[in-house]
């Protein structure tokens, strides 16, 4: 049996360590290059050729770029006349943003669980926690999962729901040959750095609903009134803000649209080589592919079999990082999921200035409460599911090779350990801490 690094042995990867890093070209430097020439930094003619350009790319009537998918979810929210007493079903297994979105529009977030395959909305869950008050649903396509559409545009019709979906993680995907994003009423993606298109920060939404982009277009900045023309800066007749895209990014972003597919594919093919690597180890489950359509993947999401392993992931995750195959630094940011109704933002009902707005508030006539078993699955995904490794079209087979030779090598040590009743205790309360 191979000594592990942890215990002494040689890691697997002694080399620099595996950069995780966007693709940018020749051709993203001279658009960036044209814009600065032209003198014109802000939204401007390049933000619309990125918007025309995105819109295409869909075969969606409209897009709009923004500064972030945080925005690009606020400016939904906001269109679809989302308010204080309004309930949003949101899923706890995403980043915080697809939750906390709901907050800015004052509204209150109820969490459905998760179906345990795909690690996204369980429409039966979802239905479940429809009531008079919930206005719309959030799915997210975690890491270029599919969610079932059908069941859930099916609530949306029988409750006259909005559908927004978070595609934040799944440029590219398609459920049932449609293109995630555009099955809803809005779709949001990010583009910020390490997603599958990247402009530094950046996010758009895609419509094929005129009505609602007039309005995205228009929380976007400032709540003017596009229709209005040169005349909509002098009519601020709604709460607004400034969530514009500058047009140096919009200029990366259009020539990021042209090499989308093929960076899609690399991702999938580093995937999909991952899968044949790994195929046999025993105690984990590897990502599923879809039967609603194709997925696509922003992380390579890998289950571990607790009971197989014969230890917990912080221990796996601790000794997987002494092989060097990736750094521990971002356990807590990008290779550890919390569940996200567990956070103390919604645990404690925290609102601005100090008070529990909107949960509390006079508007909201239910009754919202977060705690430990809410969502089971959810919680139980993220004590099992590990996000081992970024699928980015940068990494070279070399990189994959030793992804996959540390998780075999961990994997076989740890039931090796299991067999001969040798305790697992490499995490630490420090490591503890930081999740
Ligand atoms: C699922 C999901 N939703 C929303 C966001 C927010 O996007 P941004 O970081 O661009 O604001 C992200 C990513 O960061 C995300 O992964």
């Amino acid at each position: 049996m191979e000594k592990l690094a942890i215990d002494g042995g040689t890691p697997v990867r002694t080399k620099a360590p595996i950069i995780e890093t966007d693709v940018f070209e020749q051709e993203e430097l001279d658009a960036l290059i044209e814009v600065a020439k032209s003198k014109k930094l802000r939204r401007a003619e390049a933000a619309l050729e990125y918007e025309r350009t995105i819109a295409e790319w869909f075969g969606a009537k409209h897009a709009i770029a923004v500064s972030s998918g945080t925005t690009a979810l606020h400016i939904a929210l906001a269109a679809f006349g989302i308010g204080p007493g309004d309930e949003v079903i949101v899923t706890p297994y995403t980043f915080v943003a697809s939750d906390t979105a709901v907050l800015e529009q004052n509204a209150i977030p109820i969490f459905a669980d998760v179906d345990p395959v795909h690690l996204t909305l369980d429409p039966e869950d979802v239905a479940r926690k429809i009531t008079p008050r919930t206005k719309a649903i959030i799915p997210v396509t975690i890491s270029g999962s599919l969610v079932d559409m059908d069941p859930l545009m099916d609530l949306c019709k029988k409750h006259n729901l909005w559908m927004l979906e978070d595609a934040c993680q799944s440029l590219g995907a398609k459920y049932k040959g449609q293109m995630v994003g555009t099955i809803g009423h809005v779709g949001a993606f990010s583009s910020i750095t390490g997603k599958i298109t990247n402009t530094g920060e950046g996010g758009f939404v895609v419509t094929n609903d005129t009505d609602l982009y007039e309005k995205m277009w228009g929380y976007t900045d400032f709540a003017r009134r596009r229709s209005l023309g040169p005349a909509s800066k002098y009519h601020w007749d709604l709460p607004c803000t400034n969530y514009r895209i500058t047009n140096m990014q919009a200029a990366i972003g259009t020539q990021q649209m042209h090499r989308a597919w093929d960076m899609i594919h690399k991702r999938t093919e580093n995937a999909d080589y991952l899968s044949e690597k790994l195929a046999d180890v025993p105690g984990i489950v590897l990502p599923a592919k879809s039967e609603w359509g194709e997925r696509v993947y922003f992380y390579y999401l890998i289950r571990l079999i607790p009971d197989v392993l014969g230890t917990d992931m912080l221990n796996f995750a601790v000794a997987l990082a002494a092989e060097g195959v990736y750094n521990l630094r971002y356990l807590s940011t990008t290779r550890w999921m919390i569940p996200q109704h567990l956070e103390p933002v919604f645990v404690n009902k925290a609102g601005y200035g100090g008070t529990k707005c909107p949960f509390e508030c006079p508007w909201y006539e239910g009754n919202v409460e977060y705690y430990e078993g809410l969502c089971p699955e959810a919680e139980k995904a993220c004590g099992e599911v590990f996000w081992l490794a970024s699928v980015h079209p940068l990494l070279e087979k070399e990189d994959l090779d030793d992804i996959a030779e540390a998780v075999k090598k961990v994997v076989n040590a740890f039931i090796d350990k299991k067999e001969k009743g040798i305790p697992i205790n490499y995490a630490t309360d420090a490591h503890r801490a930081i999740l």
